[in-house]
């Protein structure tokens, strides 16, 4: 049985400025211990996907076609299922750990309160059990640090201790929502050693969201690539990487800093993204694109399948699209 299975799923807001679509008929499938990078410009749609598979939209946001996790219909659950299967299937830390930790409390008391609630543990074995998940995150001193408040770390140590805290309940799958956007490179890069480690030693699913193409290699599998709320191309992530095949890939690509290629060379695709409350029948992509025709602006092109185990929705003929 698949882990997660989207099928077919928009989301949409009201606003008083009209409808938002979000997300506009995205299907994935997530098996256990895979990993998944979803990536994609701010705002086409990677945080609004990942709620809308937790059953977490805003009041204004609506849902629609399939959800299935751990074999349950989200979209269909009764709350109180949800929150059950939530907390025990699926974990999601967000770029700013601070949103999650009470400041005011210590983080071993934090953590204690996960296990006794979610996993009926008493406050010593669930004090001890803390510990052991600091140490896991390669946390030193792990003991001592429990006693500490939040703002006694740096913003590194934080996120730590949110990967730890999200791993309490043994989660099947964790979403990292941007997880090292506010930290420096060097902490960048030990943060993703860290998820490669968990996924190893605990054997769950990482589904990882971000801007940052960068980060993406070596750390996922497979690779997703988001514009406007659709999928735009998704495959292995060495193929995506190596062989880029979608338009906006190259141009996401071109954008990542490289040390082989001076500063000042650096691009941005340019154009803005698209409004979300005037989305045509066409790819959103083609009013940036440099190989954008017609059909581009009339039709949405369906995903095909193409190459070894890859996706891409683009009607630009393939000769140009490598
Ligand atoms: N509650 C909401 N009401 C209206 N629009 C929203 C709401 N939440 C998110 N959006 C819009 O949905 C779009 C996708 O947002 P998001 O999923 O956060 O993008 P990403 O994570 O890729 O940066 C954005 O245009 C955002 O403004
Ligand atoms: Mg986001």
């Amino acid at each position: 049985m698949m882990l997660l299975d989207v099928e077919n799923l928009s989301v949409a807001f009201d606003t008083p400025d009209g409808t938002v679509r979000a997300v506009n008929g995205i299907s994935f499938q997530l098996d256990a211990g895979e990993t998944l990078a979803i990536v994609g410009e701010s705002g086409s749609g990677k945080t609004q996907l990942a709620f809308a598979t937790l059953g977490l939209l805003a009041r204004n946001g609506r849902a629609e076609g399939r959800v299935r996790l751990a074999g349950e219909d989200i979209l269909n659950l009764p709350e109180r299922k949800l929150n059950r299967l939530r907390a025990e299937q699926v974990s999601m830390i967000f770029q700013d750990p601070m949103t999650s930790l009470n400041p005011y409390m210590r983080i071993g008391d934090q953590m204690a309160e996960v296990l006794t609630l979610h996993r009926g543990m008493g406050k010593r074995q669930a004090l001890d059990e803390s510990a052991q998940m600091l140490d896991a995150v390669r946390i030193p001193d792990a003991k001592a640090r429990l006693r500490m408040f939040p703002h006694e770390f740096s913003g590194g140590m934080r996120q730590r201790i949110m990967i730890a805290m999200s791993l309490l309940c043994r989660p099947k799958v964790l979403i990292a929502d941007e997880p090292t956007t506010a930290l420096d490179v060097t902490v960048q890069a030990q943060i993703m050693e860290l998820l490669s480690e968990i996924r190893a030693e605990f054997g769950t699913a990482i589904v990882l969201i971000t801007h940052d193409l960068g980060i993406v290699a070596g750390a996922c599998e497979r690779t997703m690539v988001m514009y406007g709320g659709r999928v735009m191309e998704t495959g292995p992530t060495d193929a995506v990487f190596a062989n880029p095949s979608h338009p906006y890939t190259l141009g996401l690509l071109a954008a990542v800093p490289r040390l082989d290629i001076p500063q000042d060379h650096l691009s941005t695709i340019p154009g803005e993204p698209p409004d979300l409350t005037r989305l045509g029948p066409g790819c959103p992509f083609a009013p940036r694109c440099p190989l954008a025709h017609e059909p581009c602006r009339e039709v949405m092109p369906p995903l095909q399948p193409f190459g070894d185990n890859r996706l891409r929705a683009c009607h630009a003929p393939r000769e140009e699209v490598k």
